[in-house]
């Protein structure tokens, strides 16, 4: 979603705030803009359609004029109002006042009939607008901008994270959060504020992750902070082990391209010390995890997207292998139901970021349904709204993704639920040592696994061709391999703009199978397990109705290669936990090189952003 960064300082605050942006940029991305107090104290801004490099281009032109200590910078992802220039951020009240804004303000055309009455005039079709002119007109009955600020939230409906700068108030930048995340950041020479920690690593690593409700003035040499009940508060100061270079491509042509061949680190890293020699360690997730998994009588999984896919995947473990119930949900329909479930639930919720909005609601659903549930997050962002709000935790250390298209958030994602199953069928005496030690090892082996994997992409990247002139395709698989079948028609419509469904292979009779011709290709998940005698006579119904197919197999499944099918053999046979992990990779390859041919922004997709902050 959107991006915002800010500062005071005693450097000219341009450049610190287009570096931001840029590191922001994959966040949300359709226009962006920033202010400057110049040293006459008046507000200087600028903005532009398209790109932060627009902008950047832009500001060559006037880059005289825009200096200053004091600013504000934002990435917009359009909500209300199309992308364009009079809709970017920053927005400005009277000359004096500006700010910038991550959420939705729902009452906002009650707040513009308000204002409207009042004389202010509206110059963008924005939701944010409202709050600029509020402030603005708060000011005439406070005695400080933040006073102001403190007032005018207290009328909104809906998320924000807001930047606030005055020309009358030019020591200071006022910073608050309702529901989107805000981080100050604490320099040499200067204090920061920005929705991600990552725009401000080359400042610091001094960081203060500010509370839900939480407002701060900030200034030069002291940043003061309240509640949502304004009461002066202390919030812990973190010093982040993020480093500049995770953020960077290090000679990749592409974030995602980077990310997918990170994933044998990633898990690597996902698993270290949350596995002894022959274990799984129950307090990686949480001080009272082990006594909390043995009362567990059900599971209910909550997540959007890739992440949904990673919990369809832990299903068919949890009740497999740990025998325990698991229901998994998309958060935007659990949020708006009223769910049901037992005494006993561990409630998941599972998140790269940790700030989805529509997961932090339904998690906040669910405990307003069950004050006593227990929640358990899996996640890739040690400081978010869900680990806040969670009782357990466990962090995928995959390190950060910044293509949009989730690719090792979404394998460490898989790394992390199968040591909850492993843990839980422990506790539950649903495996024995020895089954347990199975799985350990199998989960040490991953990253060769995983690296073996990656050597087929040359293979993969020619049948990538295939697709150039395609509108759509199938991804078929049963069982685990449903799930991942899901997940690759998502990354392949994600990034390349084909349409893609995927369907358990026994249920193309029941429908699908109409749309099989030559022009629609049919990608298949056989490893060799209990269903893969079904899943083949699956594939002779889609070769004998004309499809092009591509199917990944292991060693051992010998998936007979007819006309127009193409048989890639891509990992040895392997056990029920690692398998939906390592038949991700090429589905993952497959959707990256199809991107390529395409020319399609990879790691910035059309009208997609990273963390979805808005519901
Ligand atoms: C797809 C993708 C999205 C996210 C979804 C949830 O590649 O990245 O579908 O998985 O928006 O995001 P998180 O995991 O941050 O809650």
């Amino acid at each position: 979603m959107c991006g915002i960064v800010g500062g005071i300082t005693t450097k000219n605050i341009t450049p610190l705030l287009m570096d931001g942006l840029k590191r922001l940029e994959y966040r949300g991305y359709d226009s962006s803009g920033l202010v400057i107090l110049s040293q006459d104290n008046k507000l200087l801004r600028e903005r532009a359609a398209g790109k932060v490099k627009n902008l950047e281009n832009k500001l060559k032109l006037v880059k005289s004029k825009l200096e200053g200590n004091v600013g504000l910078a934002h990435t917009r992802w359009a909500t209300h109002g199309k992308p364009s220039v009079k809709n970017a951020h920053p927005h400005i009240s009277k000359k004096s006042i500006s700010l910038v804004h991550n959420g939705i303000i729902e009452n906002y055309i009650e707040l513009k009939d308000l204002q409207m009455k009042q004389g202010y005039e509206f110059t963008s079709e924005t939701d944010t607008e409202v709050i600029v002119h509020a402030i603005d007109h708060a000011l005439k009955s406070s005695d400080s901008l933040l006073k102001a600020t403190q007032k005018v939230i207290k009328t909104l409906d809906g998320s924000y994270g807001i930047g606030v700068l005055s020309s009358k108030y030019p020591d200071q930048i006022i910073a608050t959060r309702k529901g989107s995340p805000l981080v100050i950041g604490i320099g040499d020479n200067g204090n920061y504020v920005a929705s991600d920690q990552m725009a401000l690593l080359s400042l610091t690593d001094k960081f203060i992750f500010l509370e839900e409700g939480d407002i701060a003035e900030i200034k030069l040499d002291k940043i003061t902070i309240y509640d949502l009940n304004d009461n002066l508060v202390e919030r812990p100061i973190k010093t982040s082990k993020l480093k500049i270079a995770q953020i960077d491509l290090e000679g990749n042509d592409h974030f995602m391209q980077k990310e997918i061949f990170e994933q044998p680190q990633a898990i690597r890293d996902t698993l270290e010390s949350r596995i002894t020699k022959n274990s799984v360690v129950i307090p990686a997730f949480g001080y009272d995890a082990e006594k909390i998994f043995q009362k567990i009588r059900q599971v209910q999984i909550v997540a959007c997207g890739t992440s949904y896919h990673a919990g369809l995947v832990a299903k068919y473990w949890l009740e497999d292998i740990a025998k325990v119930p698991c229901n998994v949900e998309v958060a935007s329909e659990y949020r708006y139901r009223n769910p049901i479930f037992l005494n006993g639930t561990l409630f998941v919720t599972l998140s790269q970021s940790g700030e989805t909005a529509d997961t932090v609601e339904a998690l906040k659903t669910a405990k307003k349904i069950n004050s006593s549930i227990i929640s358990l997050c899996i996640s890739n962002s040690a400081e978010s709204s869900l680990t806040r709000l969670s009782d357990l935790n466990f962090l995928t250390h995959a390190g950060p993704e910044i293509g949009v298209a989730s690719t090792k958030a979404f394998t460490t994602q898989l790394v992390a639920l199968s040591l909850l199953v492993c843990s839980i069928g422990k506790l539950k005496n649903t495996i024995n040592i020895k089954q347990e030690k199975k799985i350990v090892d199998g989960l040490r082996r991953l990253p060769g696994l995983i690296n073996n994997a990656l050597l087929q992409e040359p293979q993969i990247k020619k049948l990538a061709a295939r697709f150039k002139d395609k509108n759509s395709a199938l991804f078929l698989g049963r069982g685990t391999m449903y799930a991942i079948a899901m997940e690759g028609a998502l990354k392949l419509k994600e990034i390349s703009y084909i349409h893609a469904e995927a369907y358990p292979a026994g249920e193309l009779k029941h429908g699908p199978i109409a749309l099989i011709d030559k022009n629609m290709p049919v990608i298949a998940i056989a490893p060799n397990d209990e269903l893969l005698g079904k899943l083949k006579s699956n594939l002779q119904e889609v070769k004998s109705r004309g499809s092009q197919m591509i199917v990944f197999e292991d060693e051992d499944s010998k998936v007979q290669e007819m006309e127009a099918m193409e048989v890639i053999q891509i990992t040895s046979n392997l056990g029920r936990i690692s398998a939906p992990i390592i038949f991700t990779i090429p589905l993952q390859l497959l959707s990256y090189h199809v991107a390529l041919i395409k020319g399609t922004d990879v790691d910035k997709p059309r009208n997609l952003a990273k963390s979805v902050t808005v519901e």
